[in-house]
Parts: structure tokens; sequence; C-alpha cells
């Protein structure tokens, strides 16, 4: 299995492109399933969790062709010839469950694998049912699979989350896209990766409106047709590269980035003593003089400051000047960069789904084991912080989410190395 190598380093200097977001691709992908049309998606990023996605919707009868080395993927669902998600696949990625409503929107009927728990949480996806039976649908659980049947075809209804969920808002919308009638949900999520598939469904020939605001509109159609859609940019890789130069000092200009995305990280890296500002090509980044000053955070939906950069700002903490609390609201269990942070001499005191970080003047290399995909890089940024050797073992989960990681980090003067393994 791969390791990253990172040695505690000075001053990061350059650019870095910030990819297409991989949440958001991810439910872009599926859309193709709605359609007898091709459906092209440009700017995607080239991770593992897209090639799992692409197998998922192989296996139901999609051809995918990949160009540009992977940046654009050509999909067209002429003919489905399969509707069952297989358990092998979706247990890889729980993302997988987003075929369930545009499956079951064209064809009426699906069957797919429950995700079962993972490293963060038992993330349930009882919501996700809850709003296809709201759409007319019939569920049935067995054998650990959904078995959901739409007779006549799916029907406008009113979906009403009692709390946010990004996954089952991007599932309602894209199965009440092709359903008879008006569907309305509320509570819905507001994530740029929700804007960004109503904006595609729309180019599809969807009636949405209110996208980005808690209540969402969908006029059903007949059929939906084809459409090229770029993938917005991801604004959880773009906040975690923005932290490198913030612990290294220097100055990293962060191609692509945009505050609009980034709103309420960006509040914080500012009470931190960072410089955040908007340059020609996108957000450039740098430590403003003396130490980081602590912060608390409270992760929330968008546009509150995102669970996937809590990992990341904890390990900026780690080393500021100061207390800071971190309150995790959106999953239960997702503080396992942790105690790898203490092994790195970090001051942590972990209750609950609160975490107390007192800075430390340094960090100290160690080797770690990456738990999640978040905690991967966060143990990479804080390897960036520490005296002497770092060695993130168990980086597969970086490559869930994260292109190329040591390219785009030593192109700005950081020393990491990915060392092969057997
Ligand atoms: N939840 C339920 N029931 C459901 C669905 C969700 O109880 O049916 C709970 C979850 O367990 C969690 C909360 O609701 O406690 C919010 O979960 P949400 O559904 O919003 O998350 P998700 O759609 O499963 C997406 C991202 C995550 C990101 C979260 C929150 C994708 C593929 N994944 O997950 O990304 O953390 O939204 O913003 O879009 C990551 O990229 O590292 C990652 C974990």
């Amino acid at each position: 299995m791969d390791r990253i190598v990172v040695r505690g380093n000075g001053p990061l200097n350059g650019q870095i492109p910030i990819a297409g977001a991989k949440n958001a691709c991810l439910t872009l992908m599926p859309a193709t399933l709605l359609s007898e049309e091709p459906l092209t998606l440009t700017n995607a990023p080239r991770l593992s969790d897209i090639a799992t996605m692409s197998a998922l919707l192989r296996s139901l009868g999609t051809e995918i062709t990949s160009m540009q080395d992977g940046k654009v993927l050509a999909m067209s669902s002429h003919g489905l010839d399969n509707h069952k998600a297989d358990y092998d696949i979706v247990r890889k990625m729980r993302a997988s469950i987003l075929v369930l409503g545009p499956m079951l929107a064209r064809e009426g009927h699906a069957i797919v694998s429950l995700p079962g728990g993972c490293a963060i949480g038992a993330r349930p996806v009882d919501l996700h049912l809850k709003a296809m039976e709201a759409l007319g649908a019939e569920m049935d659980l067995r054998d650990g699979y959904v078995h959901a049947t739409a007779r006549g075809g799916l029907k406008g209804g009113k979906i009403d989350f009692p709390f946010v969920s990004v996954g089952a808002t991007e599932n309602a919308l894209l199965a009440a896209s092709l359903a008879k009638g008006t569907t309305v949900i509320t509570n819905a999520a507001r994530e740029p990766e929700i804007v960004d598939l109503v904006h595609c469904l729309r180019r599809m020939g969807a009636q949405i409106e209110g996208e980005g605001t808690s209540t969402i509109t969908i006029q059903g159609v007949d059929r939906l047709g084809g459409a090229t859609h770029p993938v917005v940019v991801d604004r959880i890789e773009l906040g975690t590269y923005m932290l490198a130069p913030a612990i290294c000092g220097g100055e990293v200009e962060l191609l692509g980035g945009r505050i609009d995305l980034i709103g309420a990280f960006c509040e914080k890296l500012d009470a931190a003593g960072i410089s955040v500002r908007e340059s020609d090509n996108g957000l450039t980044v740098a430590r403003k003089n003396g130490r980081t000053k602590a912060v608390d955070v409270t992760t929330e939906p968008f546009p509150g400051f995102p669970t996937d950069l809590q990992a990341q700002m904890m390990a900026l903490l780690c080393t500021a000047d100061g207390t800071s609390v971190l309150e995790e609201k959106i999953f239960e269990n997702r503080f396992m960069h942790a105690p790898e942070l203490q092994r790195m001499g970090a001051h942590i005191d972990v209750h609950g789904g609160t975490a107390t970080v007192t800075g430390v003047e340094t960090l100290k290399g160690a080797p770690v084991m990456a738990t999640d995909l978040r905690a991967s890089v966060s143990l990479i940024l804080a390897g960036l912080a520490a005296e002497g050797e770092t060695v993130v073992n168990r980086v597969y989960h970086l490559d869930r989410g994260y292109e190329h990681v040591e390219d785009k980090l030593s192109a700005v003067g950081a020393k990491i190395e990915r060392v092969h393994g057997e």
C-alpha cells in the first residue's frame, strides 16, 4: 500500500489549480440515468470515487468514455439493462445510493444495496427512502437491499426533510425531475453541489426553481435530453490547499478559487490571522506576521463551516496561539484524526462532538494512520508544519478525494513524496 512522506517545511509559494468537485461529480454522474441522450461532464476530477461511480453506472448499462485524461466523461444511458446496484460496489462508496432516484424515475423500479456504516458515523439513508415514498414509490427492505417500485411512475409530492441532508436532497431532485406534477422540497440542502446539480438538470430540460435556498420546487417533465456541463470547483480541495500556506507561511494562489463557495471558512481564516484575497485567477492566501491565532469552529450545513474541512482546520489550530474549540455537528464520529495528531505532539481533548485544541509551538513528525479521506489530508497538512518526517499510511483514502496531492503540493515547494508499497 502506498504511503505519503512529508517533511517539515518552510514557506510555500506559487499556484495550485483546483479540480472539479468530487461531491458534485458524484451526483451529476447518476443524472445520466434520467435520459436516453448523452450527458457529458467537463472539469471532472481524476479520483478513485469517480472510478467507482463509473463502475456502478456501467453495471447498470451506461456507456462511459473518459477523455482528456479523465477530465471529460461522456456518458450515454440509452438502454439500461440492469436495475440492481450490487452490494460489492455500493459498499465501497455511500454516494452509490444516488442511483436510486434516477433509476426509479426512469424505469419505475430499482434495487439498491444499503450502503452500511462508514468510518465517520452510522450515516443511515432513511431520508432518501422517505423522499422516494413521498413521490409515490413503494419501498421494501430485504436481504440488505432496497427494492423500490413506482407503478405508473413517480408522482410529484411534498418532501419536508426533518434536517438538512445533501444526498437526500440530491436524490429527491433527480427523481422529481421526471415525476408527474409538482414537487416541493422544504428544508433542502443549499450546498454549491446542489446548485450545480440543478444547473445541469436544467440544461437537460428540467424545470426547477429555488436552488441555493431551503425550498426547491420542481415541475416534473416527461423526458430529459442530453447536455454538456462543467463540474463546479471543489470547495473542499480549495479550502484544504488554502491551509497549506496558512500552516507553512508564504503566498499561494488557488486557481479557480471562489469566495462564495467558502465564505464561512474564509471568515475563520481571517480571525486566525490568515489573509485571503480575490486575485486575477482565484484566491490568494498568505499568513500575516506572527503566530496563527486560536479560533472556535462549529460545523454546519452550507453556508456554515463545512464538516469536510474540520479535520484540516484542526491541523492548523494545533500550532495556534491559544485554545480553540471545534464542535462537529454533522457526523457523530469525525474526530479520528485527533489521536493521530496527538502522536505528533498536538494537545487535543475530545468529548463527544467537541474537541478542545491547545496550540503547541511545534509538532513533531511521526508515522500516522489515515482513517478517512479528510483525516488523511489533515495529517499531511500537520506534517508540513512538523519538525522531521511524517509518514502517512493507508493513503488509499486520500486518492478517493484528492488528485495528485503530492504533485500539487510539491509544485509550491512542499517536501512531500509518495512511496509505492508492494
Ligand atoms: N443522514 C441521516 N439519514 C439520511 C441521510 C443523512 O440520518 O437518510 C444524516 C447523516 O448521517 C449525517 C447528516 O444526516 O449525520 C448529514 O448527512 P448528508 O446526507 O448531508 O451527507 P451525505 O450526503 O451522505 C455529503 C458528502 C459528504 C459531506 C456531507 C455533509 C457526498 C458524496 N458526500 O454526504 O462528503 O461530509 O454531505 O456536507 O456528497 C467527504 O467528501 O469527505 C464527505 C464525507
